[in-house]
């Protein structure tokens, strides 16, 4: 029993060590064989998720509810602000203390840095951030995190001595946010960061990214930043926290990633990762589809993976990890082709 998560909410990565971390992994290494429907375990029967998605969302509001489903629980779901009362003026406290009332745990996304922290106070049962704002993704830097180790024990690495590139809007994005933090607890990583400056990573987050020991490069070239690392984690220009829309137009395109690119600059091998939705528009492209057919694209093993780290997270704060497979079954149906 780990009383650590136990009922606990998960509103940032700055609550795990090194050590809570592993434990999550781990635990997320044995939930494939419900992920893949190899089987089937009913642990989580009668619990019910309340999935709060004040913002447009698509990986983790589905992977969120399926992790809970795989679990055996049901999930009620809201989207956007308009059904809800908060648009006649409630407040996120009253609002959780509703919602809590009728779930056992609670997924929450809203447009708001610390909305979620608020509404987490309020509430009655553990609340997991789904992402406030541009502030923090918890469970996306977990399930980037664990896609890292996959990778890089697939190359006889680990974490530690890693050399990463993020690249794109680290100014407004909340997974490369989560994800500095997360690397400040292993050792000797080089990270470099590729931005225009004006969507430079928050200076804070440097700072303490420094302070942990880690080196840290800023630049404006994507070339020259790509070339000796073992991941490229891309992302999105995040428009809608932009005062301006006009003023986000301007900087879509700028940092793009092709497979000539790749093939000219990087070293083989190299990971390439994007937390999605990648701008697909030919003005934005920041990762071409020409990349697909390239085995060191990770960006579908990561939305894989994100159903392992959440049906962890789940077992972990209703601390039933070690029932998972006393109310397992085996499933009687099939499901082809499915390469997870
Ligand atoms: C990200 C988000 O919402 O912060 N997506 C995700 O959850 N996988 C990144 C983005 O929207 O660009």
């Amino acid at each position: 029993m780990c009383v650590k998560f136990r009922g606990s909410h998960i509103l940032s990565v700055a609550q795990f060590e090194r050590d809570d971390i592993q434990r999550i992994f781990r635990i997320a290494d044995r939930m494939e064989p419900y992920a893949q429907r190899r089987r089937a375990t009913r642990v989580l029967e009668g619990a019910i998720l309340g999935n709060m998605f004040f913002e447009a969302s698509t990986r983790t509001r589905i992977s969120f509810g399926s992790a809970f489903n795989l679990l055996g629980g049901e999930v009620r779901e809201s989207v956007g602000m308009d059904s809800l009362s908060l648009v006649k003026g409630e407040s996120l406290q009253d609002t959780a203390r509703v919602l809590s009332g009728f779930s056992d745990v609670i997924c929450m996304r809203h447009p708001l840095a610390g909305s979620v922290a608020e509404f987490a106070a309020a509430s009655r049962v553990p609340v997991l951030n789904g992402g406030d704002g541009s502030n923090e993704h918890p469970s996306q830097a977990l399930l980037d995190l664990y896609t890292i180790e996959k990778e890089m024990a697939g190359r006889g690495r680990g974490i530690d001595g890693l050399r990463i590139t993020m690249v794109g809007d680290l100014k407004y994005g909340r997974t490369v946010h989560s994800l500095s933090k997360l690397l400040r607890l292993f050792e000797r990583v080089h990270v470099v960061l590729v931005s225009p400056p004006e969507l430079r990573m928050p200076p804070p987050l440097v700072d303490e990214l420094r302070a942990s020991g880690q080196r840290v490069d800023e630049s404006e070239n994507l070339e020259a930043s790509i070339a000796h690392v073992d991941i490229v984690y891309s992302t999105r220009i995040q428009e809608e926290r932009f005062p301006d829309r006009e003023q986000a137009d301007s900087y879509r395109g700028r940092l793009r990633l092709n497979q000539a690119i790749y093939t000219q600059h990087c070293e083989p091998n190299t990971v390439i990762m994007h937390p999605l939705p990648r701008d697909s528009r030919a003005e934005a492209n920041e990762l071409d589809r020409d990349l697909d057919q390239n085995p060191n694209l990770a960006i579908f093993r990561q939305t894989d993976n994100g159903l392992l780290i959440r049906m962890a997270l789940f077992a972990l704060v209703l601390d039933v990890v070690d029932l998972v497979d006393k109310y397992a079954r085996e499933v009687p149906w099939h499901t082809p082709n499915r390469g997870v």
